[in-house]
C-alpha cells in the first residue's frame, strides 16, 4: 500500500468493556460516522486490549462484544462504508505486535502516560503485567498493520500515536535499507524527467535541511501523480524523500476528537465508573426518570430559589442538545426562579429521545437477528485479514523471516 493510500484510511478502537453511553456518541461515535463518508475506514472492537486489565473477568468483554457493534450499528455506522472487525479475529495484528516489541526500547513504553497514571490509581487490580505494559505497543501494531494514516482519539490516547510513530520510523530506520538503496532511488529520479527530477530534488533537500513540511508534501504529490512510475520506484521514491530507505510502516497522525464533555447524571463526567450514565440504546421510561431526578445547581434548593445555569450541569446538556432560544430560555427562568427545574429538563428529555429513537429503530433488526451482526463482522475480519497478512508479509521478508 502506498503512502497516498495510508493518507485516506482511518482506523480506531474500541474496547468492550461495558455499555456505550451517550458520552461515546458525542465524543466518539459521531465522528466515525462522519469519518466514514471521507475515508476508508477501520473500526474494530479492541477485545485483547480489554484484557490486559479484565483478565479476570472475561465474561465482561464477551458480552459487551456484540452489543459493542449493535450499538456501533445503531449510532449510524455503515458496514457498507466501515470494515468492522474484531481484533483477536485478526492475529495478524498479535504477531506485528511481537515483532515490534522487538525493536520498542523498555524506556519508551515505561514513559507513556497512560501506563503511569493507571499503574498508580489501579488499586483494585493488578497491572502490573507483561500484556499492560505493552499496551500501546500493541495499538500500534494495529495501527501499523492496516497502514493507517489517520487514527481518530481522544486527548488520552494521543501518546499512543505518537509512540506508534516512533515504533514506525525506528522500523523504517533500521530494515527500509535495501542494498543500494540510495543509487536505485537516484535512478528512479532519473527517470520522473528533467523537470520533475529537479524539483524532487531541490523539495527533499529543502524538506531534508529545512524541515519543510510543504515541500515534502509537494514532493509527495508530484509522485503520486506520475502515471508510468513503477511501484518499487515509487515506494523508493518516497521512503528517500525523507531521507531513509524505503517507507515500509507508514507514520499515522492523531485525528484529536473535539469533544463535548458530557455531564453525566451526578455532573462528574459522563462514566462508567461513576455509575452515571445513560446508555445508547436505554428505554425512554428510564432516560426520563434519569433526566428528571438528575442533580442541578446545588444552590437552588426551593422553587422560589433563583439558580445559577453555569453551575448546573442540567445546563451543560442543554449546551450539547438545545437551541439558542431554548438556551435563553433556560437561562432567563432559572436566574429568575420563572421556571422550575422539571420545566427547565423537559424540553431536555425530548431532545435526548428524538436522538435516541433512531438509534432503537435501527438496533431493533440486529437484536432480533443476531446472525446479521455476526455476517458483517465475519465479512469485516475476513476484509481486515487480507489487508494485514500483506502488510504482515513485507515485515516479515524485511526482517529476514521469509525463509522458504
Ligand atoms: N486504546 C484505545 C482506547 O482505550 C483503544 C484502541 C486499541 C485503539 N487499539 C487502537 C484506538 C488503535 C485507536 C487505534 O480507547
Ligand atoms: Fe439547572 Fe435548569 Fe434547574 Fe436552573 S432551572 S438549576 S439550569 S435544572
Amino acid at each position: 500500500m502506498s503512502l497516498i493510500e495510508a493518507q485516506k484510511r482511518v482506523l480506531s478502537g474500541m474496547r468492550p468493556t461495558g455499555r456505550l453511553h451517550l458520552g461515546h456518541y458525542h465524543g466518539v461515535l459521531k465522528n466515525w460516522v462522519r469519518l466514514q463518508h471521507e475515508y476508508d475506514c477501520m473500526f474494530f472492537v479492541a477485545d485483547w486490549h480489554a484484557l490486559t486489565t479484565h483478565y479476570e473477568d472475561p465474561q465482561v468483554i464477551e458480552e459487551n462484544v456484540w452489543q459493542m457493534v449493535i450499538d456501533w450499528l445503531a449510532a449510524g455506522v455503515n458496514p457498507g462504508s466501515a470494515t468492522l472487525f474484531i481484533q483477536s479475529r485478526v492475529p495478524e495484528h498479535a504477531e506485528l505486535h511481537l515483532l515490534l516489541s522487538m525493536i520498542t526500547p523498555l524506556s519508551w513504553v515505561e514513559r507513556v502516560p497512560t501506563y503511569k497514571d493507571l499503574m498508580a490509581k489501579s488499586n483494585d487490580r493488578d497491572l502490573a503485567t507483561y500484556g499492560f505494559l505493552g499496551y500501546p505497543v500493541l495499538q500500534g501494531a494495529d495501527i501499523l498493520i492496516h497502514q493507517a494514516g489517520n487514527v481518530p482519539v481522544g486527548a488520552d490516547q494521543v501518546p499512543h500515536v505518537e509512540m506508534t510513530r516512533e515504533i514506525a520510523r525506528r522500523f523504517n530506520h533500521i530494515y527500509g535499507k535495501d542494498p543500494g538503496f540510495a543509487e536505485l532511488a537516484e535512478d528512479a529520479i532519473k527517470k520522473l524527467g528533467r523537470k520533475n527530477a529537479k524539483m524532487y530534488r531541490d523539495l527533499r533537500r529543502d524538506f531534508l535541511e529545512n524541515g519543510n513540511r510543504e515541500a515534502l508534501e509537494k514532493a509527495q504529490a508530484i509522485i503520486s501523480e506520475q502515471q508510468n512510475v513503477s511501484l518499487g520506484d515509487r515506494d523508493r521514491l518516497f521512503g528517500y524523500l525523507e531521507g531513509g530507505g524505503k517507507v515500509i510502516l507508514p507514520e499515522p497522525k492523531a485525528l484529536l476528537t473535539e469533544v463535548s464533555i458530557m455531564p453525566g447524571l451526578d455532573g462528574q463526567k459522563m462514566s462508567k465508573t461513576y455509575g452515571n450514565t445513560i446508555s445508547l440504546r436505554e428505554e425512554p421510561d428510564s432516560v426520563e426518570k434519569k433526566i428528571k431526578t438528575m442533580t442541578t445547581d446545588p444552590a437552588r434548593v426551593k422553587r422560589t430559589d433563583p439558580g445559577d445555569p453555569d453551575k448546573c450541569p442540567v445546563f451543560t446538556l442543554h449546551k450539547i442538545y438545545s437551541d439558542e432560544e431554548t438556551k435563553a430560555w433556560v437561562r432567563q427562568g432559572c436566574t429568575s426562579a420563572g421556571i422550575g427545574c422539571i420545566d427547565c429538563k423537559k424540553p431536555l428529555i425530548e431532545k435526548v429521545l428524538e436522538e435516541q429513537q433512531p438509534m432503537r429503530e435501527r438496533a431493533i433488526q440486529y437484536e432480533e437477528n443476531p446472525d446479521l451482526v455476526k455476517t458483517i463482522v465475519a465479512e469485516g475480519c475476513e476484509k481486515a485479514r487480507t489487508n494485514a497478512r500483506a502488510t504482515l508479509e513485507e515485515v516479515r521478508s524485511a526482517m529476514g523471516l521469509d525463509y522458504r
